[in-house]
């Protein structure tokens, strides 16, 4: 049996800030670098934007996290530079500080809490069998663009209250938004074509058109009085008075399309490399004992890291680690470097399936903005990890794994397996 590693880059020197970072495995030797070296680096941008500093060690990442007066969300999220008018016109409750963004999270944050997503287990079961199914038919096939791509974005239909035959168009428009770097996803790569034309739109793509004018239809039909799963909720009024305008919402519903769609499909098919080129962790939760599906489901997202980064920006001058940061400048939190950090994660560049505790930082753990849809993610990996135990025998990969062509997101978009059923 040929095995495909995970093969992260060995270039410890890479440029963060290319879209290319990404292409041949995670920059984990750089990280590493950092982390050793120089755990608040400053890193230039390839483009004419400015510069960044990057927090790669686990406990700096928790600790910067936490410090949200200053370090602002509400001057945009990726390491790109912004106008003032791009950044208002494309924004959502993610930009935003307190106490904007806590009067929206407590409406929107109901939706999605443990809980409340608790009650989707068997529909998102049905799914996933009906995945399988697929899959199991085929016996060969890519996993992600059967599997993988497809459950996230099922369910979040079904959540949103939008019509099962929209999920693959919603994927298609997702991806375009989200993977706006990758031409497999989209003919507007934003490095490589003029997309100022878009530049108000969410990720300055013309994606976004299409996707507006489908927010449109549910804000008439809200508006006729129509309940649409959990949408009618982000258009209430918030204690504080505010109501989200249809800008905002349409922002919003871009929004939950982009980040509901791509990042559990990557947790997914880290999740699928793994057991299929480690057949010891298959034959761990194959075993009839084998209990620890939430420890797993958070191990396989520690493992996959799908949100690379997420960026800041001080709101005064402050010194960290020896450097002085000043006012405006860009913080990158690197999440996915925290979770390789080793001393935070005993032996973190294996996979332990029963890892306790388990402190990743995948989800934005320790800030205001920790990932809505954590719950629903964790949700859905346990299911896919005790189905594929129940009804897979064997699974090989057949042919080597490609990446995401980003530096934002991280994961692999096709994984050729071949799957023997029970
Ligand atoms: C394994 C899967 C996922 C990962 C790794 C992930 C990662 C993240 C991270 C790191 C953040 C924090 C951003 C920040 O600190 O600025 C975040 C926020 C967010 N995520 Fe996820 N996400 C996942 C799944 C989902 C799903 C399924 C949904 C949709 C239901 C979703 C919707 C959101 C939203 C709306 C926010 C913004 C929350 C806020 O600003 O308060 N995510 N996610």
């Amino acid at each position: 049996m040929t095995l495909y590693p995970f093969s992260p880059s060995t270039d410890a020197h890479v440029d963060l800030s290319s879209q290319d970072a990404f292409n041949n495995g995670a920059p984990f030797a750089t990280f590493a670098r950092m982390r050793r070296d120089d755990p608040m680096a400053w890193c230039p941008m390839s483009n004419d934007d400015k510069g960044f500093w990057s927090v790669t060690r686990h406990a700096d990442i928790l600790a910067l996290n936490r410090l949200t007066d200053l370090l602002s969300s509400a001057r945009g999220i990726r390491m790109e530079d912004q106008s003032d008018e791009e950044y208002e016109a494309r924004k959502t409750f993610q930009e935003t500080d307190a106490p904007q963004h806590t009067a929206f999270r407590a409406l929107v944050g109901k939706a999605f809490s443990k809980a409340s997503v608790a009650q989707y287990e068997g529909q998102i079961r049905a799914i996933v069998d009906d995945l399988l199914d697929q899959a199991l038919e085929l016996r060969e096939c890519d996993a992600v663009k059967l599997v993988c791509r497809q459950l996230p974005m099922q369910m979040l239909a079904q959540i949103m209250g939008v019509p099962d035959k929209d999920a693959a168009w919603l994927v298609e428009k997702g991806d375009a938004l989200i993977s706006n770097a990758d031409p497999d996803y989209t003919d507007f790569v934003i490095d490589k074509v003029d997309t100022a034309e878009y530049r108000f739109l969410p990720f300055r793509s013309p994606a976004a058109v299409e996707l507006f004018d489908y927010a449109n239809t549910l804000i008439a039909r809200m508006d006729a009085g129509e309940e649409i799963g959990v949408l009618n909720l982000v258009r209430q009024m918030t204690r504080s008075g505010h109501q989200m305008s249809n800008d905002e919402f349409r922002n919003f519903f871009c929004l939950l399309v982009a980040a509901g769609n791509d990042t559990t499909r990557y947790s997914l098919s880290a999740t699928f490399h793994a057991l299929a080129n480690d057949p010891a962790l298959l034959a761990q939760i194959k075993a009839p004992d084998f209990a620890e599906w939430d420890l797993a489901a958070d191990e396989l997202i520690r493992w996959a890291s799908p949100t690379s980064h997420f960026r800041r920006t001080a709101t005064r001058a402050f010194e960290w680690k020896d450097k002085r940061v000043e006012a405006g400048d860009k913080v990158v939190l690197w999440f996915m470097a925290g979770n390789r950090d080793e001393t935070a994660f005993d032996d973190p560049f294996t996979i332990d399936l029963t890892r306790k505790p388990n402190h990743f930082l995948s989800f934005g753990q320790g800030g205001p903005h920790i990932c809505l849809g954590m719950w629903l993610a964790k949700l859905e990996i346990r299911i896919v990890l005790q189905e594929l135990a129940r009804r897979v025998k064997a699974m090989e990969q057949t042919a080597p794994h490609s990446y995401l062509r980003s530096n934002f997101i991280h994961g692999i978009k096709s994984l050729p397996l071949r799957i023997t059923p029970q």
